[in-house]
């Protein structure tokens, strides 16, 4: 019998005869649904589950032990519950429910016994637990067969009825694959580019918009890396999170905000921690030692309130829906006041906290978990924020005519300007701030982190920086801080010379806090090199830390190529470039916001919307897909003179606009927006 022929174009032999094929498929079952217990808690833990063989499925019964109960009766709070991990399209030949006896001794996951000599139809007793199915397909030469494994938390019946659907599962599976496809275009679709390069395509338009996401819906809450089980959101950074998808989703993230505004406490301060179980009005707060106990939060922080202005000001803006800012929303603790207000008293409650310089107090912390000023320490990152805060309230209040409030903001942004300059610049850099021993910190002469990088790029970010000043220390930046990885937090790192209150120390040189590269930063640093119109450089940055330009370095960054982590080593570390903390990072916002409003220029303020590109001179021509306060806008960007930023015309559906702005009137449903440098 002749099975096969030789292919002359691929110049290899083709075997033509039927096969049988064994898949197998594998899901591990947690044994307890709260993951702490389960981690912690083995004595209880492993002897409450079980698993059983039910025909097409392996069911794991958490409880089991309680399927005597009538209905509606739980013994502590408990019942039986029962997830499963079944096959459906193709009969299952062999089963495992132990997943030790999946795995085998001494094995792991590359060589498990059960694919390697086949399951032995084991289930778990006091195990930990697992689903494993396989069945035998035989294909004839070109046949393709389509068999489905489903995984779920469903009693029988339920489990039974969906295991069916997928009976004749080619179909199905390809519907609900398609669904799926479709569903994530639609997430991505507000905002698509096209740019000479594919790292950043890849980047902004897939991979760096699914992080934002994830970061977006979890916070930092679901993982072992991060802090475990975490008993709420972290202020600042959900806050910041919501950031990065706004362009994308923007009612979506405006219900991330209200929420986040109702854990504003009346005095207008954020509450460090927010509770899963927030109940806005009724919370205690920082003030109350139930708080504090419950949290593990000792005092309000200085920035977490501050974060409100931009997130705010980007949904205003990205949607022209200013209506928000009078929708009344409560406080965390008593009183309700517009959104308007909350803001007003985020600002009150900096002037309410400040230290003897008269800058912003730092309270408990700053944006740097490990740089501990003291309740009446000064840091020139918040003050930055501060500052910015009072420019964008500025505008708000403009915008809504609120003439004697405007008239006191523009008075305290000039008086806190000239502090913040008179107090912070040395010479070529702004400091990091005072401790409440009056200790300056982060100045040239230090001989510890002498040169801290956030306290430059928010310089620039809150418009506080003169040019020279800008051009000045952004230099210092790439010169002192920057690596191929991207740029350390500060240098050098604390070792001998650490002040009480440098937490930071505690960790080894080159890692988080401690002159690691900590990525979130990165994305401040690309915004502000686009912000001078320095695209060379914002793009460096931004190529620097991107996952999809790192594949040719993988075996040293080690992380997934698709996702950004918190923090890459730094140069002190013997493993410079290898990078840590994945999906769940303040990373994802800050760099989708440096990539779009940064090197892509899409700036909305609450007239429409300002294209400033700063890209790579070698970027002649980029497209831009944007739906914009529900328009369509196709932008070409022309850059025949190979510019790096810069304005040389500007054309809305053939109309010359004689700057580079498009006001939101002049808006048709679908637009032709051709931008030349
Ligand atoms: C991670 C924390 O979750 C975040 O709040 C903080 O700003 C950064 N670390 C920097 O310390």
């Amino acid at each position: 019998m002749k099975y096969g022929y030789f292919d002359d174009k691929n110049r290899e032999y083709v075997i033509e005869r039927p096969r049988s094929l064994t898949l197998t498929g594998y899901a591990e079952f947690t044994n307890h649904s709260n993951y702490e217990q389960d981690q912690v808690n083995l004595q209880y833990s492993l002897f409450i589950g079980r698993t059983l063989f039910a025909g097409n499925r392996v069911v794991q019964q958490v409880h089991g032990n309680l399927d005597a109960l009538p209905p509606e009766e739980q013994v502590d709070g408990k019942i039986v519950t029962e997830r499963f991990f079944g096959l459906s399209g193709a009969p299952v030949a062999a089963y495992c429910g132990d997943k030790a006896s999946f795995l085998g001794g001494y094995r792991s996951y590359g060589n498990p016994i059960g694919v390697e000599r086949g399951m032995e139809n084991e289930l778990s007793y006091n195990e930990n637990a697992c689903g494993a199915l396989s069945c035998v397909l035989t294909l004839e030469p070109g046949e393709s067969r389509t068999v489905a494994f489903l995984l779920g938390e469903k009693y029988a019946e339920e489990a039974e009825a969906l295991l069916s659907q997928y009976e004749n599962s080619a179909e199905t599976v390809a519907q609900e694959l398609s669904a799926l496809k479709e569903d994530w275009e639609g997430r991505l679709s507000a905002l698509q580019v096209q740019t000479p390069d594919p790292a950043f395509n890849s980047m902004l338009n897939t991979w760096n918009a699914y992080n934002c996401y994830m970061t977006f819906i979890w916070s930092r809450a679901a993982s072992f890396i991060y802090c475990g089980l975490r008993n709420g959101y972290g202020y600042r950074d959900t806050v910041q999170d919501i950031q990065g998808v706004i362009h994308l989703v923007p009612e979506m993230a405006a219900e991330k905000l209200r929420f986040m505004l109702t854990a504003q406490v009346d005095n207008g301060g954020g509450l460090p921690l927010v509770k899963f179980t927030h109940n806005p009005g009724h919370e205690d707060t920082p003030d109350d030692a139930s708080y504090v106990q419950e949290t593990g939060h000792p005092a309000y922080r200085a920035d977490d309130a501050l974060w409100l202005f931009p997130t705010v000001y980007k949904y205003l803006t990205e949607t022209g829906n200013t209506a928000f800012l009078d929708e009344v929303l409560p406080f965390a603790n008593h009183g309700e006041a517009s959104v308007y207000e909350h803001l007003k008293r985020a600002i009150q409650f900096s002037l309410d906290h400040l230290g003897p310089h008269g800058l912003p107090a730092g309270l408990y912390a700053d944006w740097n978990d490990c740089l501990r000023l003291g309740v009446q320490g000064e840091s020139s990152f918040v003050a930055m924020q501060f500052y910015y805060a009072l420019v964008i309230q500025k505008r708000l209040a403009d915008w809504k005519g609120d003439a004697d409030y405007s008239a006191a903001l523009s008075a305290q942004t000039e008086t806190y300007s000239r502090r913040i300059q008179q107090l912070c610049w040395d010479g070529d850099r702004f400091i990091r701030g005072f401790t409440e021993k009056g200790e300056r910190i982060g100045a040239a002469a230090d001989p510890e982190a002498n040169l801290w990088l956030n306290p430059q790029s928010w310089s620039v970010i809150s418009t506080l920086a003169d040019h020279a000043q800008a051009e000045r220390s952004m230099e210092q930046v790439h010169a002192r801080l920057n690596t191929p990885y991207g740029a350390e937090l500060m240098d050098p790192p604390y070792h001998a010379h650490a002040f009480d209150g440098a937490l930071a120390v505690i960790y080894n040189p080159g890692v988080k806090e401690n002159a690691g590269i900590f990525s979130q930063s990165q994305g401040w640093l690309i915004l502000a090199e686009a912000l001078l119109g320095h695209g060379e450089r914002a793009f460096e940055y931004f190529l620097e830390n991107a996952p999809a330009a790192q594949n040719d370095r993988a075996e040293v960054r080690v992380l997934e190529p698709y996702c950004y982590g918190q923090f890459t080593e730094g140069r002190n570390s013997p493993h410079f470039g290898r990078s840590h903390v994945h999906w769940l990072t303040g990373t994802a916002s800050t760099v989708m916001v440096g990539c779009v409003e940064g090197i892509l220029g899409l700036r909305p303020d609450l007239g429409g919307l300002r294209l400033e590109p700063a890209v790579p001179g070698s970027w002649k021509e980029f497209t831009m897909d944007k739906c914009f306060r529900g328009k369509k806008l196709h932008i070409r960007v022309e850059n025949p003179e190979g510019r790096q930023s810069g304005f040389h015309g500007l054309w809305l559906n053939g109309e010359a606009l004689s700057a580079p702005y498009l006001p939101s009137e002049l808006l048709k449903e679908e637009n032709e927006v051709l931008l030349r440098m």
